[in-house]
């Protein structure tokens, strides 16, 4: 049965567009939870463009259901996963200029530095998930990592129209996510997933869980928006009928 972690990397965006306290993805957290979601995820990206450093030490302490730490297999990450211990590490890929993850991980080209990373951090009892487009040489060459899950892609379904191309990149979800099963992998997904199209990939047999943080948090916008500014112009009523002092 596939289970909802959120993605709560947009909070901290905001936050940082202003280098402000507010919002809080600590507190977007708790709700998130509170409201039935099994798990959080984050991004601790290199250039610390969202969540910070510390936001992570927050996290470890006050996530009750689940954290899942996404990051690119470097030597500084793997430090910092070690110490704080998140529930999952996942593995992606990372360039400074993308707008977000863009393609899956190279599970084929890099196996060998995967594999190094996955058993330092597995070893030290984190499981790790290789985030990879659901094709069979990443799948294949993930399970020969020792990774105990893969994240599959679901950007090229997301993307792709609704009709036949989006029917053909579905069957490749779901292809690949038995051959995974098959191979002792645990599955995940995620990445542009939104209302209207998780329902098939939630579908799949055997699914684990979806990651799935941008249209959550820009639903959240809306959703809130008209208390969010019902408050503010009770507030300013307020002052309209006082003195300042
Ligand atoms: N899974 C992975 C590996 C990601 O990198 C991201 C984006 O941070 C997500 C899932 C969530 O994607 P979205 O924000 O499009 O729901």
């Amino acid at each position: 049965m596939a289970r909802l972690c959120v993605n709560v990397d947009h909070v901290a965006t905001v936050r940082q567009a202003r280098r402000a306290r507010e919002p809080d993805p600590v507190e977007a957290a708790k709700i998130c939870e509170k409201s039935g979601a099994a798990g959080i995820t984050i991004h601790l990206r290199e250039d610390r463009r969202h969540i910070q450093h510390s936001d992570l030490e927050r996290l470890r302490e006050t996530v009750t259901t689940f954290l899942n730490l996404e990051m690119a297999a470097t030597d500084e990450m793997v430090r910092i996963a070690l110490e704080q211990r998140p529930d999952q590490v996942t593995l992606v890929p990372e360039n400074r200029e993308e707008i977000t993850t863009e393609g899956g991980l190279d599970a084929i080209g890099q196996e060998a530095a995967i594999r190094r990373v996955v058993e330092r951090l597995q070893e030290a009892g984190i499981p790790v998930s290789l985030f990879v487009d659901p094709t069979r040489e990443q799948i294949e060459a993930s399970a020969r990592t020792g990774a105990r899950l893969v994240e599959l892609h679901t950007g090229r379904y997301c993307n792709a129209p609704e009709g036949p191309e989006r029917d053909q990149e579905l069957k490749s979800l779901v292809v690949e996510s038995a051959r995974a099963q098959e191979l002792g992998l645990i599955v995940n997904a995620g990445h542009g997933l939104h209302y209207d199209n998780v329902v098939p990939v939630a579908a799949i047999g055997g699914m684990n869980e979806l990651n799935i943080g941008h249209t959550i948090i820009s639903r959240a916008i809306m959703v809130g928006l008209e208390l969010a500014v019902r408050e503010m112009i009770d507030l300013i009523d307020e002052g309209n009928s006082l003195s300042p002092l």
